[in-house]
């Protein structure tokens, strides 16, 4: 969407890069994260209020080190540098940066000289902030004056005597940062007096307006999973074009218990939308039939995916356009440093269409992290629960059943997976889980049930919390809760006699067990 009102973040390559954007746009202002190398040039753009210099791991003391252009300086519009950011605006004004003896990794409190700066408007003279750095800042650069110290680093904080030149050796986008997003509204909406224009609604249909404009008369063709993502690309590009649209839904067989009967409910249904849904369950299962090796589960699912997919698509005429649920991590995931990239999720399972096929690419959420993704689902009118929805793996329940997989073990598993996240949702805890579900083993242990042995499969829950599932750890779920899981899908699923908790983290642990 244009807006214009927007701040750049040149990303340095700090891990926390991302949540700089998401916390600005927490304060309904569009921010975007560009490579450090971008032209000065583009940055000079009147829509950029600001510029924040992100974090990085390098030290600015290194050849090499990732750098701003001198021209870089000379932007007339505020400019606040966050730890690397600080250093390298210290180092390129002539101040002295040292290397540190160890790294300061963890809380750290700041003293302020004085609160009266603007960005620092709001705050007690001492405030706990999150540190990660190496290197520090030993002398200011002549022109700049100290704002803040604390115990490992004499230069916590400084800013320009006349210019809107700021630096902050703390991270204030992590939360343990308090009063963090205070100075980053202090200097966004301050300082660089951005509105707080950034609204869903607006985006919404501003987005809307620029789907009918880029398709025209031509025709859509979407791959719909009912994973969030793909769910509010369609709902959105149907309020767009409507029946230009056309969806297809793939059930390979392996699919949450209901999911087919929910996705054609919603789309079909109740929103109207051209879906086509494909059975091809018989197709996939008989493929899978005697496979064991994960790997070569995940091939076949993928190839056969295509295949379908290919074949159903192949009987639309007039299509042009690809839809893809691609959101913004996805897009800056390989920005990072080394300049813009257009990428298209690799393991997405339609990955490869758009060249095989000749499409175009639609991609209206890419401007878009994953609660806004959530947020304009809501506005749509999309149903809470889809909207709300952990993620789920494009070859579904293949990567919970360990070994081979057949129609009978994934109607086990479904029942199983299905209590689990009922009770879940029971108990107010399914959105305090980033991902939950159930995995079902291949291995028979002897129970009593009643006056009977029984000898029958274990089934394991998963349940983790994450940011953004490179890493997770397990969720500590209540005993009681626990128990009445267990309780339950021992009791309600034929095949299960046991149930087993998974208390590992990723790493090392992956989130899936497949
Ligand atoms: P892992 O198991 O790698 O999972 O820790 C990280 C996240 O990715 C999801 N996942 C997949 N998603 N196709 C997908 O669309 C796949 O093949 C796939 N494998 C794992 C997983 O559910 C978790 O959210």
């Amino acid at each position: 969407m244009e807006t214009q009102n927007k701040i750049a973040i040149l990303d340095f390559g700090s891990q926390y890069t991302k949540l700089i954007a998401r916390r600005i746009r927490e304060l309904s202002v569009y921010s975007e994260i560009l490579p450090y190398n971008t032209d000065p040039k583009d940055l000079a753009d009147p829509a950029i209020k600001g510029v924040i210099l992100s974090g990085g791991p390098r030290s600015v003391l290194a050849d090499g080190a990732p750098a701003v252009v001198p021209e870089f300086w000379d932007l007339d519009k505020p400019i606040l540098g966050i730890c690397y950011g600080l250093q390298l605006m210290c180092r390129d004004h002539g101040g002295a940066v040292v290397s540190a003896d160890d790294r300061e990794y963890g809380p750290a409190t700041l003293q302020l000289e004085a609160v009266t700066n603007p960005l620092f408007k709001g705050f007690e003279t001492q405030t706990r902030v999150w540190m990660s750095h190496g290197d520090r800042l030993e002398q200011a650069p002549a022109g700049f004056h100290i704002l803040g110290t604390s115990d490992n680093a004499p230069i916590t904080a400084m800013a320009h005597d006349s210019r809107p030149l700021f630096g902050i050796q703390f991270h204030p986008e992590v939360s343990h940062s308090q009063n963090g997003l205070t100075l980053l509204k202090n200097f966004v909406t301050g300082i660089c007096g951005c509105d707080q224009d950034w609204l869903m609604a607006d985006y919404m249909e501003a987005t809307v307006a620029e789907i009918r404009e880029q398709v025209g008369d031509d025709h859509v063709l979407l791959g719909l999973s009912g994973g969030v993502d793909s769910s509010v690309a369609a709902a959105l590009i149907h309020r767009a074009i409507g029946d230009q649209l056309t969806c297809v839904f793939v059930d390979h067989g392996m699919m949450r218990k209901d999911e087919r009967r929910q996705v054609v409910h919603t789309f079909k249904d109740q929103f109207g939308i051209h879906l086509i849904d494909v059975d091809a369950s018989d197709l996939f299962l008989g493929r899978l039939s005697g496979v064991n090796d994960p790997e070569k589960k995940r091939k076949i699912i993928g190839r056969t995916f295509v295949e379908v997919f290919d074949s159903e698509a192949g009987k639309l005429k007039n299509v042009t356009y690809l839809a893809q649920g691609t959101l913004y991590p996805d897009v800056i995931e390989s920005a990072v440093a080394v300049g813009p990239a257009q990428t298209i999720k690799s393991h997405h399972n339609v990955g490869g269409l758009p060249e095989k096929m000749n499409l175009r690419l639609l991609e209206p959420l890419r401007e878009l992290f994953k609660d806004e993704v959530r947020q304009v689902g809501r506005l749509l009118g999309l149903p809470e629960v889809m909207v709300e929805r952990h993620p789920f793996p494009g070859p579904g329940l293949a990567v919970r059943i360990l070994g081979e997989i057949t129609r009978e073990g994934v109607a086990v598993l479904q029942e199983a997976d299905a209590i689990f996240i009922d009770l879940l949702h029971k108990w107010g805890l399914y959105n305090e889980v980033s991902q939950a579900f159930a995995v079902l083993l291949p291995v028979r242990t002897v129970g009593i049930m009643g006056d009977e042995r029984t000898y029958e499969q274990v089934c394991a829950i998963r349940s983790v919390s994450t940011t953004d599932f490179m890493t997770a750890d397990w969720s500590r779920l209540p005993y009681d809760f626990l128990a009445e899981v267990s309780s339950r899908i021992v009791n309600e699923v034929k095949g299960i006699n046991r149930v087993v908790l998974d208390i590992t983290s990723k790493p090392p642990g992956t989130i899936e067990w497949e």
